[in-house]
């Protein structure tokens, strides 16, 4: 053991250029992705009021944002849709002229060289907001596995670069590989929401996507927060069935989560910094309780620093500016 006075840790504290040398963690923006939320029209832009700074977009203003994001070096964007119409099915999530695929066409021409990711799920889209096929009352696994692939293929006809599926139904990854495949795209990756927990730090989200399920909750398909050996079980299953990008979600209060998911498979890893996890820290900014800069940065890095090799935040372009 080394001891004091021998050992001094704050020897390599004593100036910003040796803390900057030493420093075991660095986040830059090309490891953030950063979340859109889409919708018909023209020429709007709603603000989300329990997301202060995100707002809900016209593929117009969605493509500003987007841009913005590029130039700011931000790593790529993933798009959340908020379709004309639902039905029971979800089919605007694989409509051609769907609000996602709306906008994955306009993002390829107006800022080719971005990152265009793509949440697969059918609960946008569903009159009854849950993630599959509802019947009496139960989320049908099985049958949803078509559904899903198919809005993965439509996705990548209309210019994904990567494909996220959220829903949690067992088998999908290997639904929605077989299919890219089947369809000629084996060579687009899947980013599978691999541990997803059924959490209350979505709440915001639902709100900016209208999501929320009209009865029940999602527990029959998201994670048990309690749980931990079952993520590596999600997460495995995932890696066999072919993902590429294994997520946990949400991700501060999973940190532990994402370190063994790193440290267990070695496979890359995303880590999804959720709705209420940035609303918490804007809401005491706003009261003037945190400093919201540093706080969100602090939260970030740690997420780094717990072994997510990106991140998926809100905050990705506030990031990229103090940073730049
Ligand atoms: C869709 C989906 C959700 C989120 C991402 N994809 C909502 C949910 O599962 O209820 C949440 C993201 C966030 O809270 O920022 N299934």
């Amino acid at each position: 053991m080394t001891q004091f006075p021998t050992f001094r840790g704050r020897r390599l504290r004593g100036s910003p250029n040796l803390r900057r040398l030493v420093q075991e963690t660095r986040l830059t923006p090309e490891q953030l992705l950063l979340p859109l939320f889409v919708l018909p029209g023209e020429g709007i832009r709603e603000s989300v009021p329990s997301m202060p700074g995100v707002d809900r977009l016209s593929v117009d203003e969605m493509v500003r944002d987007a841009a913005e994001a590029h130039a700011l070096g931000v790593g790529g964007v993933i798009l959340f849709g908020i379709p004309e119409a639902k039905d029971s099915e979800g089919s605007g999530a694989w409509s051609e002229d769907g609000i996602v695929q709306k906008a994955l066409g306009a993002l390829r021409t107006e800022v080719p060289d971005l990152l265009r990711v793509t949440d697969v799920c059918l609960c946008e889209y569903t009159a009854h907001g849950h993630c599959g096929v509802l019947e009496e009352g139960e989320v049908r696994n099985d049958p949803t596995l078509e559904l899903l692939a198919r809005t993965a293929v439509s996705h990548a006809r209309a210019g994904a670069d990567l494909v996220a599926p959220s829903d949690m139904m067992d088998g999908r990854v290997g639904a929605l590989r077989e299919a890219l495949d089947a369809e000629g795209f084996p060579q687009l990756p899947i980013m599978s929401y691999a541990a997803k927990y059924a959490s209350a730090f979505y709440g915001p989200f639902r709100d900016a996507a209208d999501s929320t399920p009209a009865s029940g909750d999602r527990r029959g398909y998201q994670m048990d927060p309690a749980n931990g050996d079952e993520a590596l079980r999600e997460v495995w299953a995932d890696v066999e069935e072919g993902a590429d990008i294994l997520m946990v979600k949400p991700a501060l209060a999973y940190l532990d989560i994402i370190h063994r998911v790193k440290s267990e498979t070695g496979w890359p890893v995303a880590a999804y910094h959720v709705s209420g996890e940035y609303a918490a820290i804007m809401a005491a900014a706003e009261r003037g309780w945190l400093d919201g800069e540093a706080a969100m940065s602090e939260a970030l890095l740690s997420i780094r620093r717990a072994g997510a090799d990106l991140i998926l935040t809100y905050w990705a372009r506030q990031f990229a500016r103090i940073m730049g």
